[in-house]
């Protein structure tokens, strides 16, 4: 278990709090000026990623506290325990071993001293061979995979990003909202005898996904006759039995274990549909990459671990500067569900109120975590980030190699991620605005009157990644960094991360309203407001 750890206690904390007021303040223009070799410093280089975390509020002075911070929450006797198997997902008494699933056969996996990698590497091989199958013979033209949450956003995420690879494998669905319109419009796309479902469920249980489920069954039975299901079926989950009672094969089943989380699961056979996408060879690249990403992170020293220093910034902004949210904006439309990804993996992960103690914390825990792919964001909510009265931190993903054949875009979009960073950062003063005014021709009265609108304060906190291309190997290496960035600022923000009784309660109050519907009478008190509503939809 990891230990409950008091940020608010720590000796870091006075310091931060102090330094907040002044460094936090200061202009970041200031401390490049004050400091020749702060990009030195302030950029780390792993593979085929770049790190620039020198557009933030912070000095060595800050950074020297932060890791301090890190030390007195133990962060590296914390990995020791997360990679140890230890059950750090305490409130479910599991260990938390989504690296595993990404392992290789020598790799030191233990649950409970027994060694996982076996295991893991046996339904690796058989979950690709079963891909590779679906893409040779050809067969199947689409491949449709139900599933919500961690079932779906991973494998859609990875299965966009990675569209090049995917060109030669079939066409790849995705099938999560209860409303019937989102299975409807999948099905209007394809034709039953070249589809496979993937059903993808941790618990096999999940409502969402067993209504579309139960429908696609009889959309392929109706078509082609009952018999015909067991063909067009595979189902990834831990419960195994359950998904043999659906009717699916035990030979279309790939089970994995419940240490491994949904938010965490794309590596193993939650990530069957990214492989009937991709092939087995991608699907092993972005494993390869993910476990870069953690030797990395488990072996590096403080001022070189990436995820370490992005952790501790994110902890800065939102204990010390009080900024509310995480803005995550990839410059790659291939990526454009990487926020919505990072959401639930985030916001799933650290939204809580309540400590590793059972105590409430009694400081701000997980930010909000939103973004859209550039450059659709500037032309939506960027006004916002340049000029509007809270200051939202933000994550620049950037590709250096094109992801199309239109390189002339690149250039631009480029251009556009490295201008926005720039932006942040510098703003625009006033005499800049005027100057530029009066050289356009505007008169005094223009100037006093628009001159105002067009400041821009700045000094808006950025890092920028950059990977060398958008590929297998590197995505893997960028969403490992992400999980692991997860890990620390749970640790230090004393939260379990690893569980999420928060949606539990929504899914139980809609289904004793579903069964209120099929009553009479209903026999359960509600609000008054609850009780309207009900009564308007019976
Ligand atoms: O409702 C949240 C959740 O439990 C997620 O954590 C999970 O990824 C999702 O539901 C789907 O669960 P399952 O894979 O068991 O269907």
């Amino acid at each position: 278990m990891l230990k409950p750890f008091d940020l608010r206690s720590s000796d870091a904390h006075a310091k931060l709090l102090s330094l907040a007021q002044d460094v936090g303040q200061m202009h970041m223009l200031q401390l490049f000026e004050t400091d020749a070799e702060r990009l030195q410093n302030m950029h780390l280089e792993v593979g085929p990623m770049y790190m620039d975390w020198s557009k933030h509020r912070v000095n060595e002075s800050v950074m020297e506290a932060l890791f301090e911070l890190a030390e007195e929450a133990d962060w590296q006797g914390g990995i020791r325990q997360l990679f140890g198997g230890a059950p750090i997902n305490q409130t479910e008494s599991r260990s938390v071993l989504h690296m595993a699933m990404r392992g290789e056969a020598h790799d030191p996996f233990h649950v409970q001293g027994a060694p996982v990698m076996p295991k893991v590497l046996a339904t690796r091989e058989a979950m690709l061979a079963y891909a590779d199958g679906v893409r040779s013979e050809g067969l199947v033209k689409d491949v449709v995979n139900i599933g919500i949450g961690g079932s779906d956003l991973g494998p859609l995420m990875v299965t966009k990003a990675l569209r090049i690879e995917g060109e030669a494998g079939p066409r790849v669905h995705f099938v999560s909202n209860v409303d019937g319109a989102h299975l409807e419009s999948v099905l209007g796309e394809i034709v039953p005898e070249f589809t496979l479902f993937v059903v993808v469920s941790k618990t096999f249980t999940t409502q969402e996904t067993m209504a579309n489920a139960e429908e696609a069954k009889k959309w392929i039975a109706e078509a082609l006759g009952a018999a015909a299901v067991s063909n067009h079926f595979a189902a990834v989950s831990t419960n195994v039995p359950a998904a043999e009672e659906f009717g699916v094969p035990r030979a279309h089943i790939f089970g994995f274990e419940d240490w491994v989380g949904g938010r965490y699961s794309l590596w193993g056979p939650v990530g069957l549909s990214i492989a009937c996408s991709v092939g087995g060879d991608s699907f092993r690249a972005l494993l390869k990459g993910a476990r870069e990403m953690d030797r990395h992170f488990a072996g590096a020293s403080a001022r070189q671990n990436m995820p370490l220093i992005s952790a501790l910034l994110g902890v800065w902004y939102r204990e010390y500067l009080g900024l509310p949210t995480h803005v995550v904006l990839p410059y790659a439309q291939d990526l454009d569900r990487f926020p919505a990804y990072l959401q639930q993996a985030d916001m799933e992960s650290n939204g809580k109120y309540v400590g590793r103690d059972g105590k409430p914390v009694s400081h701000p825990t997980g930010p909000v975590v939103w973004g859209e792919a550039g450059t659709n964001g500037q032309h939506a909510f960027y006004q916002l980030l340049h000029q509007g009265t809270t200051v939202h931190p933000v994550d620049l993903i950037a590709i250096k190699a094109p992801m199309s054949k239109f390189s002339s875009h690149h250039q631009k979009l480029l251009a556009n991620a490295v201008a926005q960073a720039e932006a942040l950062m510098c703003g625009r003063n006033s005499e800049e605005v005027e100057k530029e005014m009066r050289a356009a021709g505007a008169s005094e009265e223009e100037v006093r009157r628009v001159g105002p609108h067009r400041v821009f304060e700045g000094n808006r906190p950025s890092t920028f990644l950059l990977l060398d291309a958008l590929n297998a190997h590197s995505l893997g290496m960028l969403i490992a960094f992400y999980e692991h960035r997860i890990f620390l600022q749970g640790l230090l923000w004393n939260v379990c991360s690893y569980d999420q009784w928060g949606v539990e309660l929504g899914k139980v109050l809609a289904k004793n309203i579903l069964s209120e519907w099929q009553e009479a009478t209903p026999t359960v008190h509600h609000d008054a407001s609850t009780a309207a509503l009900i009564e308007r939809l019976r």
